[in-house]
């Protein structure tokens, strides 16, 4: 069974999940928090996800013929409703959490964001409304941040006498620049679709919602038509080699690109391209 058939057997109450063509829309619907991070959510993101990264890309579940699962080729992940992506972790169960409870959440919440950052295909943020505290941490985990005008990003920790703490240190100041991190972090101030887009927080800003999910799906078309293998060597590769030296990355992404050649997916899409046809990868 494929892993588009078998996300329909999960149950997952605080997420709605869409395949359109190759995309998966996973939606965190919480509209009483603003679709804020509670346990639960993590706990249903982390049931996705998990199914995702143990079936992209290898042999299909209970198939003869050596076919690869390539039924999702990129994540879409937005939130419910018209006002919030994610509006952070939430705060009435961060209440109850002593220091050892906290630690177990976000170790939960950290290792999430590793399976969306090495998942074998691309994830992008739809941020549609808030995107604050874990929702602005859980965007900076996904590839590509897409965002509609109303969106706004933050890391309001500080106003509640804590620090980020599923990351956002860590990954703001790489995403942008550490000046802009510290002053975000520092002032909690909400920051617009198109000032974050000018930080180079976010790659496009959108309209409206639907346009929002449109780009985002367009994206996916488009990636969808390339080799899915080479789509994930890239992903693995540009993760590996960042914030390292030169000479150090350039000796890693020679050892994938060497690695790519003579493969299934490279045969097809150099003998498609000499045929002047297009190209139908194998996926591996
Ligand atoms: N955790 C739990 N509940 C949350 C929440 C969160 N992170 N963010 C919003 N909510 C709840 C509010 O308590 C409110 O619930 P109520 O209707 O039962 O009173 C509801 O969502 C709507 O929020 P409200 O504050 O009334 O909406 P607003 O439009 O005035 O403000 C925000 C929206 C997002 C600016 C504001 O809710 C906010 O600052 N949220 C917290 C953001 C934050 O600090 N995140 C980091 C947490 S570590």
């Amino acid at each position: 069974m494929r892993a588009a058939e078998r996300l329909a057997q999960l149950d997952c109450s605080t997420l709605e999940l869409e395949v359109v063509e190759s995309a998966l829309i996973v939606t965190v619907q919480q509209p009483d928090t603003l679709n804020a991070l509670a346990p639960a959510v993590i706990a249903d993101l982390r049931s996705v996800f998990e199914l995702l990264r143990n079936s992209l890309g290898r042999l299909e579940e209970g198939s003869a013929e050596t076919s690869f699962d390539w039924s999702i080729r990129g994540v879409v992940l937005t939130g419910g409703g018209e006002r919030a992506f994610v509006a952070g972790a939430d705060i009435g169960a961060l209440t109850v959490m002593d220091e050892a409870a906290v630690r177990g959440y976000a170790g939960e919440v950290h290792e999430l964001f590793e399976w969306l950052e090495t998942l074998p295909v691309p994830v992008i943020a739809a941020v549609n409304g808030y995107a604050l505290g874990g929702g602005s941490e859980l965007a900076l985990a996904c590839d590509m941040i897409y965002a509609s005008e109303r969106a706004k990003f933050g890391q309001p920790e500080v106003a509640l006498g804590i620090i980020p703490g599923f990351g956002g240190c860590v990954r703001l100041q790489r995403a942008i620049s550490p000046g802009a991190a510290r002053e975000m972090i520092y002032t909690g101030r909400h920051v617009s679709a198109v000032e974050a887009q000018t930080l180079g927080l976010v790659q496009q800003v959108l309209p409206t919602i639907p346009d929002l999910r449109e780009a985002a799906l367009e994206t996916i078309r488009t990636l969808s038509q390339q080799s899915p293998a080479a789509v994930q060597s890239a992903k693995l590769t540009l993760n590996a080699v960042r914030g390292i030296d030169v000479s150090d990355g350039i000796a890693i992404e020679l050892g994938a690109f060497a690695s790519r050649f003579g493969s299934p997916d490279m045969c097809e899409g150099t003998e498609a391209f000499l045929q002047k046809r297009p190209a139908r990868f194998p996926g591996a």
